[in-house]
């Protein structure tokens, strides 16, 4: 990919989620903010029973996943680190942290995540929810998927949601338009990819759901279709 388009991209993507942070909130109705993911609220109780917890979330966004895992685990020291790209994320996730009474869980830091790196043997539980494919390119996905698996402690559980074969065409007309995302890969590819990297660990869900979304894009919106893949597994 050219610097031109990475730039492009990371443009588009910081514009349209700025326009969501700062206008819908965190657990309120009207955006997909309004709840976690049903497949990180399946996880609390894989983890139940641990006496501390250490947890890293990849491209957090405000919150919406982190902030419902610190509230499960109040009670026992739970230290999440959030990395995201965008500073108002980290603003809005200390704000909403804050709120909901878990912000010593929380500690924030604005990177790229090719640029986190991630130390062996850290963390119970990694999460990364639409934003594996925002990695800068396929080779630095690679890696941090390897960063990610070597990441994680014994009995610890890695939970990834990763868009794969997205299309995007401009709603009103129809035209193809190129897909907004800096890694692409078609779906069985992907699930290759995690199923060699992640080989030896115990797999809790892997699915394939295809799902359509309307993203605004400055003057257009786009038509975007996805088969979005989530991969959990258990060290
Ligand atoms: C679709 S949102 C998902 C946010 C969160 N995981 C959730 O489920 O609510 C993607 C997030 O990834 C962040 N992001 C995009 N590219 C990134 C990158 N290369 N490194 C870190 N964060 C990135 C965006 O700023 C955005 O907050």
């Amino acid at each position: 990919m050219t610097d031109g388009r990475l730039k492009q991209i990371r443009e588009s993507e910081k514009q349209s989620h700025i326009e969501i942070y700062s206008n819908s909130g965190l657990y309120k109705e009207g955006s997909w903010l309004r709840k976690p993911i049903k497949t990180v609220l399946e996880i609390i109780p894989h983890l139940a029973g641990a006496s501390r917890l250490n947890v890293l979330d990849l491209g957090c966004g405000v919150g919406r996943n982190c902030i419902a895992i610190a509230q499960s685990f109040k009670n026992i020291p739970c230290k999440i680190d959030c990395v995201d790209i965008l500073e108002l994320a980290i603003k809005k996730l200390y704000d909403n942290a804050e709120e909901l009474g878990v912000a010593s869980c929380i500690n924030g830091i604005v990177a790229p995540i090719e640029n986190y790196s991630i130390k062996e043997n850290e963390y119970d539980l990694i999460i990364a929810v639409s934003a594996l494919e925002h990695i800068d390119s396929e080779e630095s996905f690679l890696t941090k998927l390897s960063e990610i698996k070597n990441g994680i402690r014994s009995n610890g559980i890695v939970c990834l949601v990763i868009n794969s074969d997205i299309t995007e065409n401009e709603k009103s007309t129809g035209k193809e338009i190129p897909a907004q995302f800096e890694v692409n890969l078609p779906t069985k590819k992907l699930q290759t990819i995690l199923e060699n990297t992640f080989s030896g660990f115990e797999i809790i869900k892997t699915t394939v759901s295809e799902q359509q979304y309307d993203i605004p894009r400055g003057d257009i919106v786009s038509d975007l279709k996805t088969k979005v893949v989530t991969f959990v597994a258990r060290k």
